[in-house]
């Protein structure tokens, strides 16, 4: 694998390795110092042009705890507001000395295209409708630290799948690890078509509630709607939306609620549901930095530190000048 644009180029195999390698870099993350050389001298560039605080951050927090220099380009306050072209952005960028892009866009298949032009590696990091690979990741590393594994265990995912890269990468991430999958949403929340897709079908969230292992709330993409779709948000939220009421008999039921976010409190999820204890939000976001970490060193480390195991190899060391940052 040279680039990372969608779950399909990692498949069942490359999707548990990459768990695998995030084991790893947990305990990396919770040492004192979270840091290893791992990609010394390498460049990552934050490449968004569409906004994202957890997928950016997390990204860059990534390539630094494994050594990585990183460059941020904020299309904002870049020269594509003078004129410039993507192409031309991208090959201004490689020009510096770069070895990885991590691209986010509000069309699909932007990262895609960038990857025919660029010489280094990209990552997609959202691309429109169509995917989001290492949030897929992410949520099946949350899922199995809580759940043991995804083999067998039953996950609606609610809402707005229309228009969710959420969605669509996590069904695949999902039912190739051998989850069971239902899509719970109306009619003009699904996408056209559903061919393809290793899913089963409920309108009734009041159906589902109590027979899953896992509740994943998909944020109401309002952004993204160009017609009304749902009568009002308060009937959406009344059919659709995670309840004090739904949520206590989830919870009862044993189940994990999961959400991408940005969450929209008091639409897919009551406000004050989204802090009861069977709500993983907060471990998804955390388990972002180790998952990407991997990411990063599957497609940019050398294979000889794969081979020297994480444990023992340069994975498993702090370098000195980590040592030296702290002390000052
Ligand atoms: N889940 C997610 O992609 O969040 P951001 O838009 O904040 O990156």
């Amino acid at each position: 694998m040279t680039d990372l644009l969608s779950i399909d180029d990692l498949g069942a195999e490359g999707i548990a390795e990459v768990l695998r390698l995030t084991d790893s870099f947990v305990e990396v993350t919770n040492r004192p110092i979270p840091r290893v050389a791992a990609l010394r001298g390498k460049t990552v560039v934050s490449l968004f042009f569409e906004d994202s605080t957890r997928t950016r951050l997390s990204f860059e927090a990534a390539a630094k705890r494994l050594g990585a220099d990183v460059m941020t380009f904020s299309a904002g306050s870049s020269s594509l507001k003078k004129g410039e072209s993507i192409r031309d952005t991208i090959q201004t960028i490689e020009a510096m000395g770069v070895d990885a892009l991590v691209v986010r866009h509000a069309s699909a298949g932007v990262p895609a295209q960038i990857a025919r032009w660029a010489s280094s590696v990209v990552i997609n990091g959202g691309d429109g409708w169509h995917e989001h690979p290492t949030q897929a990741l992410l949520d099946c590393y949350t899922i199995q630290q809580r759940l043991g594994s995804l083999e067998g265990r039953r996950v609606a995912i609610v809402g707005d799948v229309k228009h969710s890269r959420v969605a669509r990468s996590d069904v695949k991430a999902f039912a190739a690890l051998g989850a069971d999958v239902t899509l719970v949403a109306p009619p003009t929340l699904l996408p056209p078509t559903l061919v393809g897709w290793p899913v089963g079908v409920e309108a009734d969230l009041d159906q589902v509630v109590e027979k899953v292992d896992v509740l994943y709330l998909l944020r109401m993409q309002r952004e993204r709607m160009t017609e009304a779709l749902v009568p009002s948000l308060r009937e959406y939220t009344a059919r659709f939306g995670l309840t004090s009421e739904r949520a206590a008999r989830a919870e009862d039921a044993g189940a994990i609620v999961m959400h991408p976010g940005p969450m929209n409190r008091g639409v897919e999820i009551a406000a004050e549901v989204a802090d009861r204890p069977n709500v993983v939000v907060v471990d998804q976001v955390r388990n972002g930095v180790p998952v990407r970490m991997a990411v990063l060193f599957l497609l940019l480390g050398s294979r000889r530190d794969l081979l020297d195991g994480p444990a023992g190899g340069v994975v498993g060391e702090v370098p000195e000048e980590a040592e030296a940052d702290v002390r000052g």
